[in-house]
């Protein structure tokens, strides 16, 4: 931790200099005492996009608030975690069924010192920290792209929102590891339902659902970097799953990390390229009992894909269905109370996969996890209609899921690849 008195960069002396300045922090000595606190990084780091935020994004007066009043109470913020934060962040090392609850506060405190980049040891893979994902936000300062720009205006929204009136709820997060998969040849568990969809996205429709976060094995992928699709994006529009990557060792094939009460504090449009932060958002959704916001997200990284055809490998199919149950199902839990998930193209973007068989393999995995689907093809009408298609012609003939495997798997979601659907317009479609 930073505030570790066996830290060899006391944080007083990067983040007091912060204060120490005479307010308002101007943005050179804001770089200088980030830099002067990473010496060993000095040459490397720049800040390009944080100064064209601030010279040619924000209003002068935005600029000018960002230095008189957030960065000094993101100093204030970050200086308190030796009150916050008493004892050493706890680790979810790989292969370590285990659950770690911060409150919103702290989780703040934490980011407010990943924004100064304050934690040890953390910027470079050769540290006992290199199978842990990056936490100190420097790379999000450097270079001209206005994704950046969009990122940090979204992740300043968050701070300046935390600043203002410190957020009073709970986050818990939990590793789980799937060291028993089904037996998935023998499988005589039916398909469970689908609603799917080509309208919507899975953080404003999947509301009471649990929400695939479509993840690196290293949480978070490129949220403090360039990337910007669906994973990158969930974690700057809920920043509290950030901080997942101070403590959460790179996911094994059979791991997943579940998240519970992050709070989302923007509105976003656009995608990656297009991205733009678009406001400020009031999560109103409710409180349970350990005053977490009743959000469930669960990340799991599919595996990516070089050559199309070797998704279509049986070990590959393997491992994407104990990965998604691994995500899915939950220990000893009443399947009747448990909610649909909320899914999507996962692995289908960025990692190449086919959207019809991750449809399928991601349909198979919740129906032996017990939970229904909802399933957004972000627009893709046709992918819509095939997918309700193939899961009609299943569950109309009540073939089981172990009825469903390979090579049956490919045999289906080629036979609906091909078969010419109606185009009746219909933007959702809901089968038993
Ligand atoms: N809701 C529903 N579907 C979405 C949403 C959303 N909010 N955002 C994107 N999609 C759909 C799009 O069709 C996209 O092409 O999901 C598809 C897959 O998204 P990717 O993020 O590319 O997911 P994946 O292929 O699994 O790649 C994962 O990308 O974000 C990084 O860190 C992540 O390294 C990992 C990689």
């Amino acid at each position: 931790m930073p505030c570790s008195e066996k830290n060899l960069f006391p944080m007083e002396t990067e983040v007091h200099q912060l204060e120490s300045y005479n307010i308002p922090i101007t943005m050179i000595l804001f770089f200088d005492a980030i830099l002067r606190y990473n010496i060993a990084h000095a040459k490397k780091w720049d800040f390009t996009a944080l100064n064209l935020l601030c010279t040619e994004y924000l209003e002068h007066c935005e600029a000018q608030h960002l230095f008189e009043v957030i960065l000094p109470a993101m100093v204030d913020l970050a200086l308190s975690a030796p009150r916050l934060c008493t004892m050493p962040i706890p680790l979810l090392k790989s292969r370590m069924n285990h659950s770690l609850t911060l409150s919103q506060e702290q989780i703040a405190c934490l980011l407010a010192n990943a924004f100064f980049c304050t934690f040890p040891r953390r910027n470079s893979r050769k540290s006992e920290y290199g199978n842990y994902p990056e936490i100190n936000f420097y790379r999000l300062f450097e270079g001209t792209s206005l994704r950046k720009v969009e990122k940090l205006k979204t992740l300043l929204c968050y701070f300046r929102r935390v600043t203002q009136h410190r957020p009073k709820g709970l986050v818990t997060f939990t590793r789980q590891a799937l060291n028993n998969p089904p037996d998935w040849e023998s499988s005589q568990t039916l398909l469970t339902r689908l609603h799917i969809t080509c309208e919507g996205r899975i953080e404003d429709n999947g509301y009471g659902m649990l929400q695939v976060d479509f993840a690196n094995r290293m949480v978070g992928g490129g949220v403090t970097g360039h990337g910007l699709v669906q994973e990158e994006i969930r974690f700057i529009i809920n920043p509290e799953l950030i901080v997942s990557r101070l403590f959460t060792e790179a996911l094994e094939h059979n791991e997943c990390l579940i998240i519970t009460g992050t709070e989302q504090y923007s509105e976003y449009t656009g995608y990656a390229e297009s991205y733009k932060w678009k406001c400020s958002y009031k999560d109103e959704t409710p409180r349970d009992d350990w005053q977490r916001r009743c959000t469930e997200i669960v990340a799991i990284d599919a595996l990516k894909y070089r050559h199309f055809l070797e998704q279509f490998i049986p070990e590959k199919m393997t491992r994407e269905l104990n990965k998604a149950y691994c995500g899915f199902y939950r220990h000893n839990a009443n399947v009747k109370e448990l909610s649909a998930v909320a899914t999507g193209n996962w692995g289908c973007g960025a990692f190449g996969g086919d959207t019809r068989l991750k449809a399928l393999i991601q349909l198979m995995a919740a129906a032996e996890a017990g939970r229904d689907v909802a399933y957004f093809t972000f627009g893709d009408a046709q992918l819509m209609k095939e997918v309700h298609k193939m899961h009609s012609f299943l569950t109309e003939r009540r073939v089981r899921v172990g009825k469903t495997r390979t090579p049956n798997l490919v045999f289906v979601v080629f036979l609906f690849a091909a078969v010419p659907v109606n185009a009746s317009a219909i933007p959702s479609v809901t089968s038993a």
